[in-house]
Formats: C-alpha cells, structure tokens, sequence
C-alpha cells in the first residue's frame, strides 16, 4: 500500500483554536492516526534549551536533527511524549516550550528536516494530522483540509481552562499576549505561514462548541467520502 491509499484529514490552525481536541475526536471516530505536529516542534525547542542551543541558530539546530529520538505513547486522557526514552509530557505543554517552539519553527530548513519525520505517521488506514502547514506543505495532497480559527479572546480563554485543567497557573491577559505574539510570528514568517490552503474548509469555532465543531467535520467527511 503506497501513502496515496492513506486517507489524510489535516486539521490546521493557530493555537487555541481547538484544533487539537479536534483532531483528537476525529482520529477516535474514524480509526486513525494521529500527528501533533505542534508536539514535534516543542520536542526539538526542548531538546534545544537542554542542549544549550540558541534557538536561533539555525546550523545547531538542524545537527540536533541527526538525533532527534522521539516517540509518542497514549495515555488515559493525554498523549505522552518521550525525548531520548524520557516522559517530558509536563514540560513539552508549558507555554515556555510553546513559545520556545514557535521559534525553533521559523527556520526553512528545520522545517524541511522535520518533513520526513511528520510523514512518516502517514500509515493506513488514515491519519489526522494537527499543525499549522498540514495541509500547505506537510500533506499537500491530502483527501480532507479544515481550517480551524477562532477569535484571539476567545482561544486564550480555552487555553487558560486548558492549563488549570492540568494543574498549571495561568492569567488569561498574558496568555492573551502570548498568542498574538506567537500568531504574529506564525503568520509572518517566510517558511510555511500559518495560512488555510486553497482546498481547506475554514471553520470558525468562536460559536460552536467541540461536540458541534467534531460533528460538522465528521459529517463533511461523510458526505464527501
Ligand atoms: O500547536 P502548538 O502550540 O503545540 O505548536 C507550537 C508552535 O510550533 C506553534 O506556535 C508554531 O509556531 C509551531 N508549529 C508550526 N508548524 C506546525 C505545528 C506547530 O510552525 N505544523
């Protein structure tokens, strides 16, 4: 079986637009994979600060990549991530691995290093994939694209919720700041900008909840499958 007989649904958008539950939702109903590509570039920004690296070089950076040892396992709600045979799961959802990661993912050629990797979870029967480029550089030619946004206030209120869910301190204002300065850099940038594809369905998820939001994508997939 060759990557053309996987079915790909990618699910892009910037963060706090629900994107991740999602996917999560979507995977589950339909049997699928699931990538977090977000996860990988938060893997490398970690490897990175552990390694002393300057994210912003990007010659370091792409040496890392010759020993990149990730692995992902799923566990009783949340995913769990492994960097050189280490659970760093509590460390890798910190907004300061986000934020680091956000800057690791500015660089072409990191990006470029990182294809092969994210493509390798392309296995049958089909893979949800969850990023920002998913659907432009990552899966080009996937069957289903959705575009996932939502309003600045709106995703920094869920991500707040998020992170007291998991026991970690927040305040909405900062995270607020936070996400319009990570979607600046995001949109900005010259590698792979957060943008929908041409082909995506853009599904604005300010009013509807995950349920409705799973349900319109489930059933877009259905009736086009
Ligand atoms: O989705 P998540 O918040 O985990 O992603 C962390 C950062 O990684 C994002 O802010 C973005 O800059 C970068 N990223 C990316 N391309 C992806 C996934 C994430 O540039 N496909």
């Amino acid at each position: 079986m060759n990557d053309q007989d996987v079915i790909v649904v990618t699910i892009d958008g910037p963060g706090g637009s629900g994107k991740g539950s999602l996917a999560l939702n979507v995977a589950s109903a339909l049997g699928f994979h699931l990538l977090d590509s977000g996860a990988i570039y938060r893997l490398l920004a970690l490897k990175a600060m552990r390694t002393g690296i300057d994210l912003d070089d990007e010659e370091a950076l792409l040496v890392l990549l010759d020993d990149f040892d990730i692995r992902f396992a799923t566990g009783d709600e949340l995913a769990i991530a492994f960097l050189d045979n280490e659970d760093v799961s509590a460390e890798l959802r910190t907004e300061k691995a986000g934020d680091a990661a956000s800057r690791v993912a500015r660089h072409g050629r990191v990006r470029a290093g990182l294809l092969a990797v994210q493509r390798a979870f392309c296995q049958p029967p089909g893979l949800v994939a969850d990023g920002r480029d998913m659907g432009t550089a990552v899966f080009p030619e996937a069957r289903f694209k959705f575009f996932l946004c939502a309003s600045v206030e709106i995703r920094a209120q869920r991500r707040y919720k998020q992170l007291i869910n998991m026991g970690l301190s927040a305040n909405i204002a900062d995270l607020q700041a936070d996400m319009s300065e990570r979607d600046e850099r995001d949109l900005n940038r010259e590698a792979s900008p957060l943008l929908p594809a041409e082909d995506a369905l853009v599904v604005d998820s300010s009013l509807l909840n995950l349920e409705q939001v799973t349900e319109l994508v489930l059933s877009h997939i259905r009736n086009n499958g």
